[in-house]
């Protein structure tokens, strides 16, 4: 090798060092790492990623939550706006789900029962005659491993769980890995990562609950919402799908342009009375580069939701009652949060006519979900 050749190597090997270096020193400067408590006799931390803006992230490792999301209004006042607790009691409680990833399968699997190689497995009933969320001891209320990955360019949080085979009833090991990144354009991006060592199914989620007004702060009824879906799943009076896959149009399930939520939540149409309001899983076009769209004009946030996902479950918080009291004291009353859980479609091992969730050992599960933050 020349000397020439050699020296310019040698200026870029230094030069790919430095950056690197920096990159990782900058990512800690924008991660803190705190304590949280112990729990299952694991350590519980709390991870407060702020971005370039200032805007701030908080993500624990029990059920790999997102439990604080700090964004300005367009006045630029900053405040919260997920649902979650100030307290590690709080926040290992069993709340409905708050921030949580969900899984093995979220949302509903009929009466608990699904065949796979024409074996049957029995999950436990944790919804009425159902399953629901990956049962009582799904990866909501499980200490995941959690690391901070460095070289990256934003705030990045990687959590990792392995799940035992037969754990609440699904067979393999499954290895799953949820990565969140924290951009400086207010993005979180989640990165899901899943493998099997046997054949299994999965629907993985995020559970998030948003109110744009500032979490806590009164109902979600006047948010404007478009969901880019031409087809939704109707269900039963227990919230499992019926099997039909029908169109929107003319329904007051058509958000293909912007209705508030509140609109026509009242009408008397079977499904929102099945659903005690909206608990549906949309089917998306998957079209265009946003598939959802929510805007609450008093503040002037926005929230945008991109996916790969076949499906979102918008769940409008008709469960909620008042009765928990989550960050500053606030309780969190009916209809004061969203849901936009992407996922695959409920009950799907049990609808041939559903996208598949089954993974097989050797291949690897892969999606991504946005939710990006702005003001207008
Ligand atoms: C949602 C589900 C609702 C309710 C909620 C938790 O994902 O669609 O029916 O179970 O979780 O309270």
């Amino acid at each position: 090798m020349k000397k020439v050749q050699l020296l310019s190597l040698i200026l870029i090997t230094t030069g790919f060092i430095l950056t690197s270096c920096y990159q990782s020193a900058k990512n800690k400067e924008m991660i803190k790492k705190e304590n949280f408590g112990i729990h299952q006799g694991k350590e519980v931390f709390l991870f407060t990623l702020t971005n370039k803006e200032g805007n701030v992230l908080k993500l624990t490792n029990y059920g790999a939550k997102i439990t604080w999301i700090e964004i300005p209004d367009k006045a630029g006042k900053k405040e919260n706006i997920t649902f979650g607790f100030d307290t590690f009691d709080g926040t290992v409680n069993d709340d409905p789900y708050f921030g949580s990833v969900v899984g093995r399968y979220a949302n509903r699997i009929a009466k608990g029962k699904f065949t796979l190689d024409s074996k049957e497995y029995s999950l436990a009933l944790n919804n009425g005659p159902n399953a629901l969320h990956g049962g009582p001891k799904g990866w909501h209320s499980v200490v995941w491993n959690s690391e901070i990955v460095e070289k990256t360019e934003y705030p990045t949080i990687k959590f990792s769980y392995l799940s035992p085979d037969m754990e609440e009833g699904y067979p393999g090991n499954m290895q799953i890995e949820v990565v969140y990144t924290w951009t400086d354009n207010n993005e979180i991006v989640i990165d899901y990562k899943c493998t099997t060592d046997k054949k299994t199914i999965l629907n993985i989620t995020n559970h998030a609950y948003f109110n744009l007004h500032g979490a806590g702060n009164g109902d979600i009824l006047d948010h404007e919402l478009v969901i880019k879906a031409s087809s939704f799943i109707p269900v039963d009076s227990t919230l499992i799908p019926t099997g039909e896959i029908r169109p929107v149009s003319g329904s007051p399930f058509d958000f293909t342009t912007q209705h508030t939520i509140g609109e026509r939540i009242l009408e008397s149409y079977d499904q929102l009375i099945y659903g005690k309001g909206y608990d549906h899983n949309f089917v998306l076009d998957n079209k265009e580069d946003v598939d959802i769209t929510v805007y609450e004009p008093v503040s002037g946030r926005l929230m945008e939701v991109i996916t790969d996902q076949p499906g979102v479950q918008f769940y409008c918080g008709n469960f909620l009652d008042g009765k928990i009291i989550g960050h500053g004291g606030k309780p969190y009353i009916f209809r004061s949060g969203l849901c936009l859980e992407t996922q695959h479609y409920p009950d799907s091992p049990n609808h041939a006519n559903f996208p598949d969730t089954e993974l097989k050992p050797g291949e690897t599960f892969n999606s991504k979900t946005i939710y990006r933050f702005s003001v207008k």
